[in-house]
């Protein structure tokens, strides 16, 4: 069954788990988020992307999650909409079905141009009067997403400050959130403790404080009901990194989000984690392989399901790691 963002996350506060959110762009992919979840009992966010809703279409994006929530009736499911840039974007997603939005008025409309805290605010606060007028939840975001590392955004998927961020601008202020949460009335808060959407987060394995989890507690004390999330938690997998390599493809060396980095973010108060590169990492690196060692095939069927299968694996040992598994 469906179910918004707040009453999901609400169950996740009160047992002190976290729940993965996947993005979501073809059968494939639902398919893979819905079979680990099944094998675990685990509830969903299927988020979709602006370029999601592009990419399937409205229509099929909407029926393939209705056709989900057919096919595994035990499994709550949240819908959700990821980086929504307008309050137009939200509206066209609440008029779609999703349970719950995400006005992302960190940035501008263009999704490249930090904005003013004024601007956030309003506009926040416009959709948030908008959506729970319907029973759908709301997520904003405060600070502007980038590693700690890099002083950059990760704006390969165009979501993203273009150019160089100063650690002041890239790290969410606990008073300065409580003060966001008063005026806009949000359910959930994506807060910048030095995570970057992209595969390209880190250049060496992370050591203990690229992440500030002690600002996630900070904010989390300050605003103990409005739910925490963490962007840009792709962890990407070295072993996938290596397929990838091994059968054609070129990636640089680069680093991700430990999974135990993630893990102490929930332990601190952080409940819906984002994670989008380490699916596509995973079912590139399957269909290469597949392509490579089977020369003759050419049945697509034999090729999604392997990407299928190497997203879900991902996918279970998320739901397993983050406390997920056995609260569907
Ligand atoms: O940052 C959000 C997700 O990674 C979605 O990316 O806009 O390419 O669909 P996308
Ligand atoms: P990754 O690029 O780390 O998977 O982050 C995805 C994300 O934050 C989607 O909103
Ligand atoms: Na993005
Ligand atoms: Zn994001």
């Amino acid at each position: 069954a469906m179910i918004a963002l707040r009453q999901l996350l609400d169950h996740a506060a009160e047992h002190g788990y976290g729940v993965p959110a996947f993005n979501i762009n073809n059968m494939e992919q639902i398919h893979a988020i819905m079979q680990a979840a099944a094998e675990t009992a685990s509830p969903v966010i299927l988020q979709a992307s602006a370029g999601a809703r592009g990419y399937a279409g409205e229509a099929f994006l909407r029926h393939m999650v209705a056709a989900a929530v057919e096919e595994w009736p035990d499994i709550p499911v949240c819908l959700h909409q990821d980086h929504g840039a307008s309050p137009a974007v939200c509206q066209q997603a609440i008029r779609s079905g999703f349970t719950s939005v995400m006005m992302d008025g960190s940035l501008k409309e263009d999704m490249k141009t930090p904005a003013s805290y004024a601007y956030n605010v309003a506009i926040t606060r416009r959709v948030v009067e908008m959506a729970h007028a319907v029973g759908v939840s709301v997520e904003g975001e405060l600070g502007c997403l980038g590693s700690l590392e890099t002083g950059r955004a990760g704006e390969e998927d165009g979501v993203g400050a273009e150019g160089a961020l100063d650690h002041g601008q890239m790290l969410t202020d606990p008073t300065q959130a409580a003060d966001f949460v008063a005026a806009t009335g949000v359910d959930a808060l994506a807060v910048a403790i030095g995570t970057s959407h992209g595969a390209y987060k880190f250049t060496r394995p992370p050591t203990g404080d690229i992440l500030d989890i002690a600002r996630i507690a900070a904010i989390h004390q300050r605003i103990p009901d409005t739910h925490l999330v963490m962007h840009g938690s792709s962890s990407v997998p070295q072993e996938w990194l290596a397929i990838i390599r091994e059968h054609g493809g070129e990636i640089g060396e680069t680093y991700g989000v430990p999974v135990e980095a993630i893990v102490a973010g929930i332990r601190n108060g952080v409940r819906k984690v984002n994670i989008d590169t380490d699916l596509r990492l995973a079912m590139t690196g399957a269909m290469r392989r597949l392509l490579h060692e089977d020369r003759k095939e050419f049945d697509p069927r034999k090729v999604f399901r392997a990407a299928t299968a190497a997203a879900r694996d991902i996918c279970r040992a998320r739901f397993e790691a983050f406390g997920c598994a056995g609260q569907a």
